[in-house]
C-alpha cells in the first residue's frame, strides 16, 4: 500500500465531527436500506469502510463483510468486522474472492486520477455476475447547495463506465441547529456557519453493475 494511493480524511484526526457526520447524514437509513436490499449474500468487500458505520448495519447471518480502510486512525476494532487494510487501486485479496462490493462516498470519485484502476481491481475481485456498488452525492439539493465548489457526482461519467443510477432521497438531520453548524461551518466555511435550520434536503446516487469480467 501506497502513501501517496490514500486520499487524505478528516475522521482520524476529528473523530467528534465524524462521529456527526456519521450520526446525521442518512438519518433515515436510506442508504443502508438500499444497500442491504441489492446487495447479494455471501462475502462482500466495503472499499474505504472508514470506521466500519456501514459495513456494521449490512452485517448479517447471510452476509459477511470485509471492511478494508487503508487510514489506520479510522478503523475501529471494536466494531465486530473482518478489517483489512488496502487501497481500491491494490485490493489485497485473489481474483473472485467477493460476491459483491461497495463504496460510500470514498475513493470513486469521478474525475479523480485512478478511478479506472479502482475499478479495474473491484472488478477482478468480485466474482462475475456479481454486484459492484458506488454510493456519492447525488446533488441538486440544500446539502450541496451549500458548497461553493462542485460536490455532486456526474452520472454521465458513471453510465459512460456502464453503471446504471438510483437516486436516493434521504436527509442530513441535525439534533440542533448548533451541532448542524459545527459540522457545515468545517465542510463549508461561512455558508454553514450561517445555516438557521436542522434538516436538510439530501440525495444520494447509488451506481450499480453486475460485474463482467
Ligand atoms: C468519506 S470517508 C467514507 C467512509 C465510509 N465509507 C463511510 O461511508 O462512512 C472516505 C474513506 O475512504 C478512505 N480512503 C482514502 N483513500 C482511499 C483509497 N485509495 N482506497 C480506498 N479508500 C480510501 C479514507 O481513509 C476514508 O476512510
Amino acid at each position: 500500500m501506497k502513501a501517496s494511493d490514500i486520499i487524505p480524511f478528516y475522521g482520524g484526526t476529528y473523530p467528534d465531527l465524524f462521529e456527526i457526520e456519521r450520526r446525521c447524514m442518512d438519518r433515515k437509513g436510506n442508504v443502508i436500506d438500499f444497500l442491504d436490499q441489492n446487495l447479494p449474500n455471501g462475502l462482500a468487500l466495503d472499499i474505504g469502510a472508514g470506521n466500519g458505520h456501514t459495513a456494521e448495519r449490512l452485517l448479517n447471518d447471510n452476509r459477511q463483510i470485509v471492511a478494508m480502510e487503508p487510514d489506520e486512525t479510522m478503523i475501529d476494532p471494536e466494531k465486530p468486522l473482518i478489517w483489512s487494510r488496502g487501497t481500491a487501486q491494490s485490493i489485497p485479496f485473489h481474483t473472485n474472492t467477493f460476491k459483491s462490493a461497495y463504496a460510500t462516498w470514498a475513493f470513486f470519485f469521478d474525475g479523480m486520477p485512478d478511478v479506472d484502476q479502482g475499478l479495474a481491481e473491484v472488478a477482478r475481485v468480485v466474482e462475475p455476475g456479481g454486484q459492484i456498488i458506488i454510493v456519492d452525492n447525488y446533488g441538486y439539493d440544500e446539502f450541496c447547495a451549500l458548497s461553493s465548489r462542485p460536490i455532486a457526482s456526474d452520472v454521465n461519467y458513471w453510465s459512460a463506465r456502464g453503471f446504471n443510477h438510483t437516486v436516493i432521497d434521504t436527509v442530513f438531520a441535525f439534533d440542533s441547529v448548533e451541532e448542524a453548524r459545527k459540522l457545515l461551518s468545517f465542510y463549508f466555511g461561512a455558508a454553514g456557519e450561517k445555516v438557521e435550520q436542522m434538516i436538510f434536503e439530501y440525495k444520494v446516487v447509488a451506481y450499480t453493475k453486475t460485474n463482467q469480467k
